[in-house]
């Protein structure tokens, strides 16, 4: 049946215009005012934020990390993500245990996510243990699967790309027309830092953000920065930007008009301090790498998203694991803790409320970096990201007159806690709607298991522009 959302605040990336919003077979079919369908059921939106539904281009549903997974599915987490506002996510793969061709863990995936999650769904390709076939295999996949982004890690031991790995990537990544999503701490510092701290007997969590200081995570930046111009202003993309440091370094490069240079930052880098690891026993709810940092980085990271085109996206990282038996694996020593957090559903509350409700961004600016700019850097848009004709009808409406506390009790991870317990928002989520379907009404999950389809994804925007 056809739906007419009227009377909605619709947020564009250019604006917010008062209208209606007319959804036929899965998409949007106008966006107008006063549209008049009488075949149509209707949604009376007056006073609410109608906004595209969120895309997430960083989590990692069942994330195996060899000796734990990280505990959403497919499944679980896409109902999360449904329930705060994000109906599409692109999810990185967890490396493979041994040295396999790339796609074999474009299949392990398939099997993870096919068929389970509730949303839309696409994956960015990893690569690990190099050698010239995967080059050309990054192309074939991309081809064939529409997975037209392909991830590097400049740390994790012998999964770790070194610089003479990551200049090739670049270089084949710039031919083929593909990007290259990087993970940016420097291995030396990081490794060196952790054993010189755990041979002292240095083990509590507040260990954990000390052994991976910000100028850890500049030096990568900068590295990989630097290969990517070196490579022919290759396309490339920092993830899970954490430091004032680390965006010094982006912020250079900028200057310098650097093109095709995509960034990353994640929701706790704008809202969690490293006072989370101040105890032993909480503490290990927040070990995630990059770790949480300063406010005064919270506040950089803010300023240069309000100042706009610096930072791309804002994404989430989003791998649980239960504080109660996962997490504890790094009682006794935070080097064993299983690294990542939730945050998948606490995304769009927490960036409305900490940027749009307190005057830090603007409503169009919160839309490109949550909905629009990922969907570009990532080969989705306009079918995702925007409220245009033509476009899937993933939707939210957000009524932002409701204050309320975010608590677990009212999450829907697998997970056993949320990193922003007792944190006062702005704004509720009153319905998700995915490819014109209500999947979530008043925070209950309406959807349907399997009804998410795989997203073979288009170029990113970076290799254009
Ligand atoms: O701590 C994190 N971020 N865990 C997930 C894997 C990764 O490094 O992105
Ligand atoms: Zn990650």
């Amino acid at each position: 049946m056809k739906k007419l959302i009227k009377n909605a605040n619709i947020v564009r990336e250019d604006g917010v215009i008062k209208g209606d919003v007319l959804i036929e077979e899965g998409k949007i079919s106008e966006v107008g005012s006063q549209i008049d369908c009488p075949d149509a059921e209707i949604i009376d939106a007056s006073g609410k934020l109608l906004l595209p539904g969120a895309v997430d281009v960083h989590t990692h549903m069942d994330l195996d990390v060899g000796f734990t997974r990280a505990i959403d599915s497919f499944y679980t987490g896409t109902i999360a993500a449904a329930c705060g506002g994000t109906t599409t996510i692109v999810d990185h793969m967890a490396f493979a245990h041994e040295d396999v061709s790339l796609m074999h863990q474009v299949e392990e995936y398939h099997k993870l996510a096919d068929g389970n999650a509730v949303i839309d769904y696409g994956f960015h390709g990893v690569l690990q243990l190099m050698n010239d076939n995967k080059l050309r295999e990054m192309k074939d996949i991309a081809d064939r699967e529409g997975i037209t982004s392909w991830k590097a890690y400049l740390t994790y031991g012998d999964n770790m790309i070194n610089d003479a790995w990551m200049f090739k990537i670049l270089r084949a990544a710039n031919e083929y027309g593909l990007v290259i999503p990087v993970h940016c701490e420097n291995d030396g510092v990081v490794e060196t830092l952790k054993s010189e701290y755990g041979d002292a007997g240095h083990t509590q969590p507040v260990y954990h953000p000390l052994s991976r200081p910000a100028g850890a995570e500049a030096e990568a930046v900068s590295r990989l920065l630097h290969l990517a111009k070196l490579a022919g202003e290759a396309p490339a993309y920092v993830v899970h930007l954490s430091s004032a440091e680390g965006l010094a370094e982006v912020e250079k490069v900028r200057a310098q008009g650097q093109k095709h240079v995509g960034v990353e930052t994640c929701t706790q880098y704008l809202a969690l301090t490293d006072d989370m690891y101040a105890d032993d026993v909480e503490g290990l709810k927040a070990i995630m790498s990059p770790p949480l940092r300063k406010q005064h980085d919270i506040d950089m990271l803010w300023d240069a998203l309000s100042r706009g085109g610096i930072i791309n996206t804002i994404a989430t990282d989003h791998c649980p694991f239960t504080f109660a038996e996962q997490k504890q694996l790094g009682r006794d020593d935070f080097r064993k803790c299983p690294n990542g957090a939730p945050g998948v559903e606490e995304r769009l509350s927490v960036v409305y409320s900490e940027g749009v409700a307190k005057g830090r961004i603007t409503l169009p600016q919160m839309v490109k970096y949550l909905c629009a700019e990922p969907a570009r850097m990532f080969g989705l848009y306009p079918k995702k990201g925007v409220i245009a004709k033509g476009a899937d009808a993933d939707l939210v409406i957000l009524n932002p007159d409701v204050r309320r506390t975010l608590t677990f009790s009212d999450m829907h991870t697998r997970g056993d806690y949320t990193c922003y317990e007792g944190m006062e928002v702005a704004g509720r989520i009153e319905k998700v709607f995915a490819n014109g379907k209500i999947i979530v009404e008043d925070n209950k999950f309406l959807g349907k298991k399997g009804d998410g389809k795989y997203l073979k994804r288009g170029t990113s925007s970076l290799v254009e522009g």
